[in-house]
C-alpha cells in the first residue's frame, strides 16, 4: 500500500466509516449508474492500482486522446453551439436559423420532417399529416434555396440530420452552394448518414442494408474527392440511448456500427486514412453526470485504439473521435417544464467536461412540442453561461486523475469491449441488427429502467416525486395544415415550370447507375439541379433497391 496513505481503504471502512454508518445508514443499500455499475462508498488510488497513466490517459491532443482531441481544448476554441432546429416550411426554418445566429449560435443544425427523411415529397399520399411537423419540409432545390437563403455557406458549418436521403440533401446543399458561387471544397458540415442506428433505434430507413451501405460509401468517396471539409457521417449513439440503452450499450453499439462503416468503405476500395478523418460521432448526454463524462473519455480512448489496431490507420486525424452531443430528450418532462432547464444545464456540463466538439441543448418545452424562440434562447444561453461564466471551459479535461472518474472510465471501457466482442462473434453490426441482438438488449435495458421508475428506485422530480397539482402550460408552437397546402401548391407549380424531359433523363441515368456500381452522388447532384424532387429521386432508387421492412427478432 502506498505509504502516503495513512491506512488502507478497508481499514477506513472498518473504523471511521463503520462508526458513521452506525449513526446514520446510507440512503440506499446500493448506488448504481445507468449501466448498473456500482458506485462505491469511496474511490481511492487503490482502485487505480493497475492504472497505467501514460498508456490509459496520455495527454490531450495525443493518442489515445482520453483527455481530448486538441492540446488546448476549449482554451483555444469553444465547442460549436449548434442548436437543432427546423419545422414547417423552408421560410419559417430559415427565419429561425437567422434568429439563432443573431443570438450567438455558432453552427447550424437542420431538422427535417419525416416525409423528407423517408423519401416522400410533401404532396405524396404517404406524407399526409407529417408535412413540416417534426422538421422542415424539403422536396426540391427550390425549397433548399429558401432554407439556406442569406446564410454564408462558405463561412458557417451546417449539420443535416438526414439518413436514408442524406445523398439527396447533400446534393441539394452542394447545388445551393454552387448557385451562391461558393467554392464547394470549402463547405463544412455534416450529414448524419448513419443508417445502421436507424435500423436499430430510430426507424427512418428506406432501402435494405446492403444498398444503404453502398450509398453511404458513395458519399464517403465523393466527399473524399470533392468536399474535404465535409463530415460524411455522424455515427450516432444519441438515438440508441434515447431508445433506452445504457451508457455502456451506447458506446458499444455506436463504435460497432462505426467499425462496420469503416470496413464497408475499405471493402469499397477506399484507403482508411483517405476517409476516416471525415467520420464524426453523435452522443447523448444523459442524467448521471460522472458516468456521462467517463463515457465520452472511454469512447475516445476506444476509438483511437480500434482505428490504430484493427484498421491500421496512421493519420492522427483518423484516430480522433470527434463528436457532437445533444442533451437527453428522453429525460425532459411535460410536468414542471422549468425543471428541464436545470436538467439540460447539468447534462450540458457533462458534455463539456467530457470534451465535446459541438453541443445542442434541449429547450424546456421540447417534451411537449417544437421549441418556441424564447425557450430556444434559454437553451442557447445555458451553453453561453457554461462557456463564459463557470470557468469549466478554461481547464483541459479537469476531472482527469479523479479516482472515481478514472475507475468509472475503465469500467465503462471494459464492459463496452465485452459487447463489441459479442457483436464481433455475431458477425458485426449488420448481422447483429438483422438478428435483433442490439434491439433486444436495448429493450431489456429500457424495461429495467421502467421498473426502477415504477418502484421509485429511479426518481424523476415532478413526475414520481415532488409532484405539484397545478400545471402551468407553456405556450406551444404548433405546425398548421396550412404548411402542407403551401408545399403542395409550390410543388405543382415547380412541376409545370421545370424541363420535365431533362428531369426524366436525369432520373433514368440515376436508375441505371443504381443498378451498376458507379458513384451515385454526381448523378443525384445532376438530378437535383434539374429540379427533380426528393421523392422522384428516392423512387428511382426504390425501383432498383427495393425497400427494407421490419427485421425478424432474435431467433
Ligand atoms: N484547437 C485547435 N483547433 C480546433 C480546436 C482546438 N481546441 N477546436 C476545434 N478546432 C478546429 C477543428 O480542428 C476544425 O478545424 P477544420 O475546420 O480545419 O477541420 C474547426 O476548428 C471546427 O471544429 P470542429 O470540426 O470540431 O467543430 P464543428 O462543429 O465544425 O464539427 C463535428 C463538429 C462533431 C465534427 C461535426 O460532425 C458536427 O458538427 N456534428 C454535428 C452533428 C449534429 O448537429 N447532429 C444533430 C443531430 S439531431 C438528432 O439526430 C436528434 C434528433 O433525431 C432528435
Amino acid at each position: 500500500m502506498d505509504q502516503r496513505l495513512s491506512k488502507s481503504a478497508e481499514e477506513w471502512r472498518q473504523t471511521t466509516a463503520r462508526r458513521a454508518r452506525e449513526k446514520a445508514k446510507e440512503r440506499q443499500s446500493k448506488f448504481v449508474t445507468s449501466s448498473n455499475i456500482e458506485v462505491p462508498d469511496l474511490s481511492t488510488e487503490e482502485d487505480l492500482r493497475d492504472f497505467a497513466p501514460h498508456e490509459k490517459l496520455g495527454y490531450p491532443g495525443e493518442f489515445p486522446y482520453t483527455r481530448g482531441i486538441h492540446p488546448g481544448m476549449y482554451r483555444s476554441r469553444l465547442w460549436t453551439m449548434r442548436q437543432y432546429a427546423g419545422f414547417g416550411t423552408a421560410e419559417e426554418s430559415n427565419k429561425r436559423y437567422h434568429f439563432l445566429l443573431s443570438q450567438g449560435t455558432t453552427g447550424l443544425s437542420v431538422a427535417f420532417d419525416l416525409p423528407t427523411q423517408m423519401g416522400y415529397d410533401a404532396d405524396s399520399q404517404l406524407a399526409e399529416g407529417e408535412v413540416g411537423k417534426v422538421g422542415v419540409s424539403i422536396s426540391s432545390l427550390e425549397d433548399m434555396e429558401t432554407l439556406l437563403s442569406g446564410l454564408p455557406l462558405e463561412r458557417i458549418s451546417t449539420s443535416m440530420t438526414i439518413n436514408a436521403t442524406a445523398s439527396i440533401l447533400l446534393a441539394l446543399y452542394i447545388a445551393v452552394a454552387k448557385k451562391q458561387g461558393a467554392d464547394i471544397r470549402k463547405l463544412s458540415g455534416t450529414v448524419q448518414n448513419d443508417i445502421l442506428k436507424e435500423y436499430t433505434a430510430r426507424g427512418t430507413y428506406i432501402y435494405p442494408p446492403r444498398h444503404s451501405m453502398r450509398i453511404i460509401t458513395d458519399i464517403f468517396r465523393y466527399c473524399a474527392e470533392n468536399l474535404p471539409r465535409w463530415n460524411t457521417i455522424s455515427i450516432s449513439g444519441y438515438h440508441i440511448r434515447e431508445a433506452g440503452a445504457t451508457a455502456v450499450q451506447e458506446i458499444a453499439f455506436t463504435l460497432s456500427n462505426a467499425m462496420s462503416y469503416v470496413q464497408a468503405a475499405i471493402e469499397a476500395g477506399l484507403d482508411v486514412d483517405r476517409f476516416a478523418g471525415q467520420l464524426s460521432f453523435f452522443f447523448n448526454s444523459h442524467n448521471n453526470l460522472f458516468e456521462e463524462v467517463a463515457k465520452f473519455r472511454a469512447a475516445r480512448r476506444m476509438w483511437a485504439t480500434i482505428m490504430r489496431e484493427r484498421f491500421q490507420a496512421k493519420d492522427p486525424r483518423s484516430l480522433m473521435l470527434r463528436f457532437h452531443t445533444q442533451t437527453a430528450g428522453s429525460t425532459l418532462t411535460a410536468q414542471q417544464p422549468d425543471n428541464n432547464i436545470v436538467r439540460t444545464a447539468y447534462q450540458a456540463l457533462a458534455a463539456v467536461l467530457g470534451g465535446t466538439q459541438s453541443l445542442h441543448t434541449n429547450s424546456r418545452d421540447e417534451a411537449l412540442a417544437l421549441p418556441t424562440e424564447a425557450s430556444a434562447r434559454v437553451a442557447l444561453r445555458t451553453q453561453q453561461i457554461l462557456a463564459y461564466e463557470t470557468g469549466v471551459a478554461d481547464a483541459v479535461d479537469p476531472l482527469a486523475g479523479s479516482y472515481f472518474i478514472e475507475s468509472l472510465t475503465n469500467t465503462l471501457e471494459e464492459q463496452a469491449w465485452a459487447y463489441i466482442h459479442k457483436i464481433d462473434e455475431l458477425g458485426g453490426s449488420v448481422r447483429a441488427i438483422e438478428r435483433g441482438f442490439m434491439q433486444a438488449e436495448i429493450e431489456q435495458a429500457a424495461y429495467e429502467y421502467q421498473l426502477a421508475l415504477e418502484h421509485e428506485q429511479a426518481i424523476v422530480v415532478g413526475v414520481n416525486r415532488f409532484v405539484t397539482e397545478e400545471e402551468e402550460r407553456p405556450t406551444l408552437l404548433r405546425v398548421t395544415p396550412e404548411v402542407a397546402r403551401r408545399q403542395k401548391e409550390k410543388l405543382a407549380a415547380l412541376r409545370l415550370r421545370r424541363d420535365n424531359l431533362q428531369v426524366q433523363e436525369k432520373l433514368q441515368a440515376l436508375e441505371q447507375a443504381a443498378a451498376g456500381t458507379e458513384n451515385l452522388m454526381p448523378l443525384i447532384i445532376d438530378a437535383v439541379e434539374a429540379y427533380a424532387t426528393l421523392g422522384e429521386i428516392s423512387d428511382a432508387m426504390r425501383r432498383v433497391f427495393g425497400e427494407q421492412h421490419e427485421f425478424r427478432s432474435l431467433e
